[in-house]
């Protein structure tokens, strides 16, 4: 009788726990503010009390009688800094507004003034001094306002390159049975991540060393050098931990190039932490959107014609969109499809990605819509989505590498009692509360990008796993350790992981839901030449070498890779064999599909992102499905969301447990983008109202009682070695739109414009 070994405990696709989970609850996790820095200097912002204008001058004054005042830089006399590009133009920075360049305006919270003092009081105390007399003109703040530019997304910015279409949408819709149109609008939102946006620089000698939080180490170390002038080899990043980003510290803001410059010349570290305030200006944000979405179906619920129409806000000189239709007009079948997504100018800063952008956005307004067929369809929303769901999106044709969308619904409708629903609005209830149920689908795209890593094995086991990740929240440093100890065999606690310096071997932006495919698929590559050159050593023996001839490729089964992986290593007669006691291999890796200069591009912190819609005979996505409760009471009209449960299939989850956190940190943040989450702004001024996080409103415990993650199993063959598709930004799509559908079941309101807050409910 033979039982089969338990799965080692490390390996890919167990319940690890975080590696960096004992340094953060004991606070020994040094975040990029944290860095001890030798007689740093300290830095305060002074950033625009107009959206548009100009400054005339400053009175000084005040600010120079504060004991400890070293300097006030402004535009009058800070260092020249090379003008840089847009970085979804193939360049580095959030923005082209260039502070402390011209007297010239852009826009509200632009930073007009640095203050470095000894101490961080001291330079705060002279910064609210600092007097700044401006002739103000009046500001275009968003949709609709006097003075807005509006063109058509593509052509305008180098990532954005179609608006789908397929068929004659036109005739199509004309001649549907049934038919919806309707216009939805999501707000303003900022990312709002717990660590601020904090920025240490250092120089020694000729070489700079910049402490901030960034998803993007190669990004902003080229970014930066590009900025002053200097050699890329010159600039180091280093950030073992980011306090949050979700998009907001992807690319280069501004304020590091200043910073360095601002080092540079008084010869000393300067230390900057920018207020919370200050963050909803000098970083991105997601701007508002507006859309039209217009369905045609037959009686029997088959989509004909499907047209979607998207605007979105940016700022005067950057063209940043993010253009969500290329998923929305792929997600269901239809022969008949139409689209176009413009951009709307004003006078804002730049807004850029968020997590889960375009779909966040996009998603609500398709997904709102199909529920509104249903309804007008008296059919069940689930039904709906099963008769057009496919295998080969519409547009090119190409098919899905795999798409367990219904699998999701079916989970997930079981687990949250949908057959319990009287699909009669207003039909459910108990005492004083309206029950509704909705539910909607959501997906994400599946993106890689190239990666280098270096790995060091032991003779005694321990492993050193180096690759410029980043560890953002969720789990990067657990599952690249976890990809090294499977790979070579070694128990999880022998093997540390190094991430977050850009002195390591490159690794792409930690956004887009990437990470984990790319950095785990170079990690298990590197791992896979050690065990080549350790096989090879031990014996001539072409079939031991056959066996160890699993470099990781595309195309290679995770159930092949498993079984290559079983094949034992015994280390200490490989190192014998070999006569070292350690090995150090370092391997570049780089996803089917990307283009040729990929390595190259890498090195200079310039992306190539392959997968998604992108994929030349095929598309890849993540899929689920997502159900809420919501209980609108009757006479207050307070809305609460007793329960969600949402289903996923992402390919190979690599570990449930941090997977699970993140996908319930999305269904969590979805519902709150329904129902909490706004920047208000106040229209006169272009300025954003409720720029802390009393007035921001997110969610807390008591909002989000029972949140339930199903992982559904899924195997992928055709996107990366690992069959990884990624899953950070997957579950907080949709659910926005799943909680205005319960809305609408609760209460029979349907309700097109975010948040929905309780003064918005009529019934
Ligand atoms: Mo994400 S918005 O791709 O950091």
């Amino acid at each position: 009788m033979s039982t089969a070994a338990p799965e080692p405990k490390g390996n890919m696709g167990q319940p690890v726990p975080r590696y960096d989970a004992y340094a953060k609850v004991t606070g020994k996790a040094a975040y990029a503010a944290d860095m001890p820095l030798s007689r740093p200097a300290f830095a305060y912002l002074v950033t625009s009390a107009i959206a548009k204008g100009r400054i005339d001058g400053f009175d000084l004054a005040a600010a120079k009688r504060v004991r400890g005042l070293i300097d006030i830089v402004t535009y009058e006399n800070a260092d020249k800094l090379k003008q840089a590009k847009l970085f979804s133009n193939g360049g580095y920075v959030s923005t082209t507004i260039q502070p402390l360049k011209s007297p010239e305006i852009a826009h509200d919270g632009e930073i007009v003034a640095v203050v470095v003092a000894e101490t961080f009081e001291a330079a705060r105390e002279a910064a609210h001094a600092v007097k700044v007399n401006y002739t103000a003109a009046a500001p275009t703040a968003t949709f609709d306002s006097p003075g807005t530019t509006s063109g058509r997304a593509k052509g305008q910015l180098a990532q954005f390159k179609e608006d789908p279409k397929v068929g004659d949408f036109a005739s199509a819709f004309d001649q549907a049975e049934v038919k919806v149109t309707a216009a939805y609008e999501t707000p303003t939102q900022h990312h709002n991540p717990m660590e601020l946006f904090a920025t240490s620089c250092v120089w020694n000698g000729d070489s700079l060393t910049i402490y901030e939080p960034s998803q993007y180490v190669y990004g902003l170390k080229n970014g930066v050098a590009e900025q002053l002038g200097i050699s890329p080899e010159q600039v180091r990043v280093i950030n073992p931990y980011v306090g949050g980003a979700f998009g907001s510290k992807g690319s280069m803001t501004p304020r590091t190039a200043i910073i360095a410059s601002i080092a540079r010349r008084l010869g000393r570290p300067v230390k900057l932490v920018a207020t919370r305030d200050q963050g909803f200006t000098i970083a991105t944000y997601r701007a508002e959107t507006r859309h039209q979405v217009q369905i045609g179906a037959s009686r029997d619920g088959k989509l004909i014609a499907l047209r979607h129409e998207g605007a979105e806000v940016s700022s005067r000189p950057d063209a940043y969109a993010v253009g969500g239709t290329k998923t929305t007009t792929r997600l269901y079948a239809c022969p008949n499809v139409d689209s176009l997504v413009s951009i709307v100018r004003a006078d804002r800063n730049t807004p850029g990605f968020m997590r889960s952008p375009p779909e966040v956005p996009y998603l609500f307004a398709l997904e709102s819509a199909m529920d509104e067929l249903a309804v007008r369809l008296n059919m069940d929303p689930i039904e709906l989505r099963r008769i057009n769901d496919t295998n080969n999106e519409p547009i090119d044709g190409k098919p899905y590498t795999s798409r367990s969308l219904m699998a999701c619904f079916d989970a997930a409708a079981k687990a949250f009692g949908w057959a319990d629903r009287n699909p009669q609005p207003g039909s459910m209830s108990d005492g004083d509360w309206l029950i509704g149920y909705g539910c909607a689908t959501t997906c994400y795209p599946t993106q890689m990008a190239p990666a280098a890593a270096r790995v060091r094995l032991q003779r005694d086991g321990r492993t050193r796993v180096e690759i410029a990740g980043h560890e953002i929240g969720t789990g990067a440093y657990t599952v690249i350790g976890q990809a090294a100890a499977e790979r070579l065999g070694v128990p999880i606690e022998k093997v540390s992981v190094v991430i977050g310096d850009s002195d390591l071997p490159p690794a792409p932006v930690a956004g887009g839901s990437n990470s984990t495919a790319s950095t785990c698929s170079a990690v298990m590559m590197v791992c896979d030449q050690i065990r080549q050159r350790l096989f090879k050593a031990m014996s001539p023996n072409e079939s031991l070498i056959d066996k160890a001839k699993e470099t990781v490729g595309v195309g290679q089964t995770p159930s092949a890779r498993r079984a290559n992986s079983d094949a034992p290593l015994d280390l200490e007669r490989a190192f014998d064999a070999l006569g070292l006691s350690a090995v150090e291999e370092y391997g570049e890796w780089k996803p089917e599909g990307a283009p040729a200069d990929s390595f190259r591009a890498m090195y200079q912190g310039q992306m190539r992102m392959v997968g998604g819609d992108k994929m030349k005979d095929k598309i890849a996505y993540a899929f689920g499905a997502e159900f809420v409760e919501v209980r609108v009471n009757r006479w207050t009209h307070e809305i609460r969301v007793p329960r969600m449960v949402g289903a996923f299939a992402a390919g190979r989850i690599m570990n449930p447990r941090t997977a699970r956190s993140q996908l319930m940190g999305g269904l969590i943040w979805g519902m709150s983008s329904a129902l909490l989450e706004a920047t208000e702004l106040d229209q006169r001024y272009a300025r954003y109202v409720n720029d802390n996080l009393a007035d921001y409103l997110v969610p807390v415990n008591a909002d989000a009682p029972s949140v339930e993650v199903i992982l559904i199993p899924e195997q992928d063959d055709q996107i990366n070695p690992a069959g990884i598709k990624g899953l950070g930004e997957l579950a907080n799509v949709g659910t926005n739109a799943a909680v205005c559908n319960a809305i609408f079941h609760a209460t029979g309101q349907r309700i097109r414009k975010l948040p929905v807050r309780l003064e918005n409910i009529e019934v």
